[in-house]
């Protein structure tokens, strides 16, 4: 026995593309390769940075020696905001968080748009 119209597939309505957040790491060296990475929710820059070889120093990986300080030119607000660890190394620096981050802290938080980063000139 059939009930109502089996050969139509009334389904969930078609959903928009998805447009995974990619992260640019740009290079402090003029004319040098940048780095581009799509990263989902949670991904930690840090980690994008080591599969990916973006052209970020770092050092202690543990918010304790500012090496990986990156200016982020461009989405700041996809990022999670700094926790004490990471603000308090940009405060000995003299760092506004809104505009600098630490690589081995920050994490991404948006499913899409694009973040641009390059690492504080030395
Ligand atoms: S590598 Fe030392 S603070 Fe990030």
């Amino acid at each position: 026995m059939r009930h109502g119209h089996p050969d139509v597939d009334l389904g969930s309505p078609p959903r928009a593309p998805t447009v995974p957040l990619v992260v640019v790491f740009e290079s402090v060296e003029s004319g040098a390769a940048t780095v581009e990475a799509e990263a989902p929710p949670g991904t930690r820059l840090v980690d994008l940075c080591d599969e990916r070889n973006a052209p970020v120093p770092f050092s202690c990986r543990s918010a304790s020696c500012g090496t990986c300080r990156i200016d982020v030119l461009e989405g700041a607000e996809l990022l999670e905001p700094p926790r004490d660890e990471e603000l308090d190394v940009l405060d000995i620096f003299g760092d506004d968080p809104a505009r600098r981050r630490l690589a081995c802290q920050a994490q991404v938080r948006a499913e899409s748009g694009r973040i641009r980063v390059r690492p504080v000139d030395p």
